[in-house]
């Protein structure tokens, strides 16, 4: 049975589902999938310890950055995504994917140009929708809720509930690419 690690890092929890959605669909597909989660503090020693014949990189996207511990993790474990026969694919959640020209400008400008800056080529790559959440539970602090707010009030007038949950992860996209990723083998 084919290896794939799925490996993500994530702010608010936001695109845990989409890995997590994409796992179960490779599952199905007939593949083994390691699913994790990187933080800072994930040491990666033993990691690749099991033999992936593919890997999936996917980060949230805060001020147009990968989370600081999976561009710590690519750049330190490079060699192993650009090996001969291996299958990478890439992808990242964001609000500038909530609508499908904003996915391919979401694809361009944090997944080609990061993957390109950092030495690794993808096979596959996407961008997905995200979530901002301005309800009373949310975990952002007040003062990022109110300049979020201000933002997507003036760039995109009336598309936000500036008092509730607004989930853009577009679940169909997301399985479209796992199927496309596991067509690759
Ligand atoms: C403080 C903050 C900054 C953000 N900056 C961007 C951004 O620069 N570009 C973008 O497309 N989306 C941006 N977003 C939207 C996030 O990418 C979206 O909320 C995503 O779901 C975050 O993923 P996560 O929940 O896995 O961390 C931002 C969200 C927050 C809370």
């Amino acid at each position: 049975m084919k290896k794939i690690a799925l490996i993500y890092g994530t702010r608010h929890e936001g695109t845990t589902g989409i890995a997590e959605k994409i796992a179960e669909i490779l599952i199905q597909n007939g593949f083994k999938v390691v699913l994790q989660n990187i933080t800072n503090k994930f040491d990666s020693k033993n990691f690749f310890k099991n033999d992936f014949t593919g890997f999936i990189l996917g980060s949230g996207i805060q001020m147009g950055k990968w989370t600081p511990g999976m561009k710590k993790f690519i750049v330190k474990n490079r060699g192993h995504f650009t090996k001969d026969g291996v299958k990478l694919g890439m992808f990242v959640s964001c609000g500038t994917a909530h609508s499908s020209d904003g996915s391919l400008k979401a694809c361009t400008e944090y997944v080609d140009f990061f993957a390109k800056d950092l030495g690794v080529t993808p096979d596959i790559t996407a961008a997905f929708g995200g979530i901002y959440d301005f309800s009373k539970n949310s975990n952002l602090n007040f003062a990022i809720k109110f300049v979020l707010k201000s933002v997507v009030k003036k760039e995109t007038p009336g598309q936000f509930d500036l008092n509730n949950v607004n989930d853009f992860r577009n679940w169909d996209d997301v399985v479209t690419f796992a199927n496309n990723f596991s067509a690759l083998f």
